[in-house]
């Protein structure tokens, strides 16, 4: 049976008190839609209903998702009723038409198949799923009653209804001819004066059409309402996130500090210390050990390295790296194998050649430096005269004394040597001294003399 799915996001999201349309906050480094359309990437027939700031919606989304507009927004029945009676809809018309809300991130997969294939097998007009729930303000509740099945909204409820904990977690299957010839019935006789869709269940059920529950777990279907929600189900999510690398083999030193995009991958063998923050699209390598504090943003970290009390940004790190503590890796850094970046250095669009060092005090910024080159304590590259970017090109096995300014742009011949303290503006040779200082000059008996005085 073919299938489609809708999913709403054309609210605002009053209740976030936010100006960012609300399914456009983020958990885990994912946009709640994002995530929504992620876990119905097993169907490609997608339509998203846009309303609130909708440009701000559809540039989130990927470019061959369709998307509707839902100009007023009168309730989540008429933005289903919205897509239903556009002409790209009719066109690709599907058998059984899935909706589900923008503002659920953690739902799973596996739950909607499940759904699907239950209305599949009972010929069912719509089945939805639902959950046991200890708290259930602000949710629809399931209301079963020999029967009856219908759904009330919170704001409609009784006092009896308001007790019951059996809640809907807004995502449905239906039988598409279903929808389409139901879904202009619904009228806004309710406490918010909106279509609500789920009043769908209640029309289904007094035509005796069949109608399907599934109960899934309450932490797959939490909806995202307010701030408060928002952070008691990314913190949900990230449990689940980092519980299914613990089962790969990966160790984690302290979870409740440990931060983890949903995106990030970590290969089995590497330790995850405490405090740490994983963001991106980064990419762990097995052996690895990272943390305590580190950040890592959108960068690769190659097989056994170590990063500590570091701060690394879009940049690549091949294995044996040893990056800290207290290091700035900035975008655009490429660390071949084996490089240290020590206390307070910092790298910024630059490659550095297997084997190099970077121990302590220095920057590296709009450089390329070869394999074996050490470059000491408080030496820099020079590499902004006020208004452009210069290059520094430092050859192989060359050897950067202390406090050396390398005025960009400038190459450094294959091993030669820097003295400490020099500002050097040209370029040096391959095996020379680049030395530029003054004479020292020593004044014999000067302290005793001041003494004097
Ligand atoms: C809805 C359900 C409720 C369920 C809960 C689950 C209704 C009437 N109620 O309530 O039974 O327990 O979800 O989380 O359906 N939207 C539109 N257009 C509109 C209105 C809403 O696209 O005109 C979108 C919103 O952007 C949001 C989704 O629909 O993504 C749900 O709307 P929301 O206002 O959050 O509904 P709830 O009050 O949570
Ligand atoms: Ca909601």
């Amino acid at each position: 049976m073919s299938v489609s799915v809708v999913v709403l996001a054309a609210g605002k999201g009053t209740r976030m008190k936010s100006d960012l349309p609300k399914v456009l906050h983020k958990v885990l480094g994912k946009s709640l839609l994002a995530h929504s359309l992620d876990a119905l990437s097993f169907v490609n027939n997608q339509y998203v209903v846009v309303g609130h700031e909708s440009d701000k919606v559809v540039n989130s989304l990927p470019p061959t998702t369709k998307h509707i507009l839902q100009k007023d927004q009168l309730g989540t029945g008429h933005a289903v009723s919205t897509v239903i009676n556009s002409d790209l809809f009719i066109e690709n018309k599907s058998e059984l038409t899935l909706v589900i809300p923008g503002d659920v991130p953690a739902i799973d997969s596996k739950d909607i198949e499940l759904l699907i294939s239950e209305v599949k097998t009972k010929s069912s007009s719509v089945g939805f799923l639902t959950s046991i729930i200890k708290n259930p303000y602000g949710y629809g509740r399931v209301i079963r009653n020999n029967e009856e099945i219908r759904i009330v909204e919170e704001k409609d409820c009784n006092d009896e209804e308001r007790k019951i904990n059996e809640i809907n977690s807004g995502i449905y299957c239906f039988n598409t001819d279903f929808l389409i010839k139901n879904i202009d019935s619904l009228d806004t006789k309710n406490v918010q004066g909106e279509f609500y869709l789920t009043d769908l269940i209640g029309i289904a059920n007094n035509q005796k059409q069949d109608i399907v529950i599934v109960q899934v777990d309450e932490n797959s279907i939490k909806g995202i309402n307010s701030m408060s929600q928002l952070n008691e189900v990314e913190d949900i999510m990230q449990k689940k996130l980092i519980e299914n690398f613990m089962k790969k083999g990966v160790y984690f030193q302290d979870p409740a500090t440990t931060y983890i995009d949903s995106e990030v991958t970590i290969s089995s063998g590497a330790k995850i210390l405490a405090n740490t923050h994983l963001t991106g699209k980064t990419k762990i390598d097995e052996e690895c050990v990272i943390g305590p504090n580190a950040q890592i943003n959108d960068s690769k970290i190659g097989k056994n390295s170590t990063v500590v009390n570091s701060v690394i940004d879009q940049s690549t790190i091949k294995e044996n790296g040893n990056i800290g503590p207290f290091a700035h890796i900035r975008p655009g850094s490429e660390l071949g194998e084996g490089v240290k970046v020590g206390s307070f250095a910092e790298t910024k669009n630059s490659k550095i050649g297997k084997g190099s060092k970077v121990p302590h005090l220095a920057y590296v910024g709009d450089a390329e430096l070869g394999e074996n080159v050490n470059f000491s304590a408080g030496a820099i590259t020079v590499n902004y005269d006020g208004k452009e970017k210069h290059k520094t090109d430092i050859k192989d096995r060359a050897f950067i004394g202390s406090d050396v300014m390398l005025v960009a742009p400038v190459t450094i011949g294959e091993e030669s040597m820097i003295g400490a303290g020099s500002v050097i503006t040209k370029d040096v040779p391959s095996k020379a001294l680049g030395i530029e200082r003054n004479n020292q000059k020593n004044v014999e008996g000067y302290v005793d003399r001041k003494k004097k005085k």
